[in-house]
């Protein structure tokens, strides 16, 4: 799938094929657990969560109607139904944000794509770490620049990250799950946590 409409939202970026090769991959740890995607746009780890006996909620950004309608679709297309699709925007702490029930995993792929941006990421995903503390946050990002880190935010944030090693969940391949769009990126992923004292 390529390019539908110039929002961000309306493609698969291939840091989605990695993250849903990932929750494949560990889908005994994600049964029947509840999941939250942020920046979900298509919504392929969400999807592939829901297959594995999760209970999915998709989100992007509430000024995005088209994405969000684009998760809706998503649900319809893959037989899911009764899944909650709700408008999260990264910073703001909206009535949608304290309506969540609580979560066990926090997924996101290639949400950190515009520095300006991460910090709004990492604090929504502090908010949800507050509320549930032993919540996880898998997520992936392209290296699109080498001065991006997160890591200064995540310390400022108490959060601590693990980086997972693309050949332990079997994703370090050009092609994934017969899609192509890994390609020749640089993706990495991610395991973040709250700090615990
Ligand atoms: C690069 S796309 C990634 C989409 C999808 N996760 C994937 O990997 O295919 C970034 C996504 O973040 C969403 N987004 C951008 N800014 C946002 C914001 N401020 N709050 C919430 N979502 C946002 C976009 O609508 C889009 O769906």
């Amino acid at each position: 799938m390529y390019v539908l409409d110039p929002q961000y939202g309306m493609h698969v970026w291939p840091c989605a094929v990695v993250l849903a090769q990932y929750v494949w991959f560990h889908r005994r740890l994600v049964f029947e657990k509840t999941i939250l995607e942020l920046g979900a746009g298509v919504s392929l780890p969400g999807i592939v969560a829901a297959r594995c006996g999760a209970e999915i909620i998709l989100s992007d950004n509430a000024a995005l109607p088209q994405c969000l309608d684009n998760c809706h679709r998503s649900c319809q297309m893959n037989n899911l139904s009764g899944v909650l699709v709700t408008g999260l925007t990264w910073g703001q702490i909206s009535p949608a944000l304290l309506a969540l029930p609580p979560v066990d995993i926090i997924l996101a792929s290639d949400v950190f794509f515009e520095p300006e941006d991460f910090e709004d990421v990492i604090s929504t995903v502090h908010y949800l770490m507050e509320k549930n503390p032993c919540s996880q946050f898998w997520t992936t990002h392209q290296v699109r620049s080498a001065d991006w880190s997160v890591q200064g935010l995540l310390y400022k944030w108490e959060m601590e990250s693990i980086f997972v090693p693309l050949q332990s969940f079997e994703a370090n391949k050009e092609q994934l799950a017969d899609s192509p769009l890994p390609g020749r990126h640089t993706i990495e992923m991610m395991v973040i946590t709250k700090v615990t004292m």
